[in-house]
């Protein structure tokens, strides 16, 4: 995937003559988990329609605006909703912003999705810290000619989920006393959810969560050198006897009811981070 470094370049320089915040640390934003961004002291909130050369989300719940502030004297950047791939833009468009966050100086990314749980032992509600994925979206968002310069053709990622941040996510949860999961995410393209044969065949591949994103960002992180971690929020449970019908409005609730806990977490994972 090549990104035009000149239309970056504009997006940045616009971005600079808004705030004066320099973004060390990125955040990502899933469905409904808005309540991260009360986080901000001294925020400004830019849409992103205002944003040059920045892909704008279609899907209802994902907000659309790009805040900066500080939090424990850490200057953020966060990408309140992300555009999916299966809204057909296409990897440079989707993958954007993480470039911008790059060339405004952003070391570290944290990511939060929201995904159907799997595992038998998850609850509702609960959050899950992701080891590893498996990319299940038939596609690579670094398909395509690669530009030496920025990175490596062939990438290891066998370490895309930072372990250290692993560890101090663990640790943060431990402190303010939530229950933090861990496990394996599968990422599906969508939109549709997946169907009960589909489930039965992620719980046979080791999976212990279903989502539509994250797994994009991780390859590009690593692929970028940003150290990068990812925090799922477990929005309903899935099995392969599920009856019950899943509805996007189900899941952008939930995540309003869980977005405190998040927004605790990454906070004093913030705060962790030294
Ligand atoms: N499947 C895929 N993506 C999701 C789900 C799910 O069950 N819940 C929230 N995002």
């Amino acid at each position: 995937m090549i990104i035009e470094k000149e239309k970056v370049r504009e997006t940045v320089e616009y971005l600079s003559s808004r705030t004066e915040v320099k973004p060390e640390i990125g955040i990502i934003l899933g469905s409904g988990l808005g309540a991260v961004v009360k986080l901000l002291e001294d925020s400004i909130h830019i849409p992103y329609p205002d944003i040059p050369n920045f892909p704008v989300s279609s899907v209802k719940g994902h907000g659309g605006k790009l805040a900066f502030g500080t939090y424990a004297g850490k200057g953020l950047v966060v990408q309140e909703g992300r555009v999916h791939f299966y809204e057909g833009l296409g990897a440079a468009k989707v993958m954007y912003p993480l470039w911008v966050m790059k060339a405004l100086g952003v070391k570290t990314i944290i990511n939060t999705n929201a995904a159907g749980g799997i595992n038998p032992n998850f609850a509702g509600g609960d959050l899950m810290l992701v080891k590893d994925h498996i990319n299940f979206m038939f596609t690579n968002p670094l398909i395509g000619p690669n530009d030496e310069s920025i990175g490596p053709r062939f990438p290891d990622i066998s370490e895309a989920y930072n372990p250290e941040l692993g560890e101090i996510a663990r640790h943060a949860a431990e402190k303010i006393g939530i229950k933090l999961q861990s496990g394996i995410l599968i990422s599906f393209p969508g939109p549709s959810y997946e169907t009960r044969a589909e489930i039965a065949m992620a719980i046979k591949l080791g999976a212990d969560a279903v989502g539509m994103s994250t797994v994009p960002e991780a390859i590009v992180s690593s692929y970028l050198g940003l150290r990068f971690l990812a925090i799922t929020f477990i929005s309903n449970l899935v099995s392969p006897t599920r009856t019950e019908p899943l509805t996007h409005k189900d899941v952008t609730r939930a995540a309003a009811r869980a977005s405190k806990n998040l927004a605790a977490l990454i906070g004093e994972i913030i705060k962790e981070m030294g």
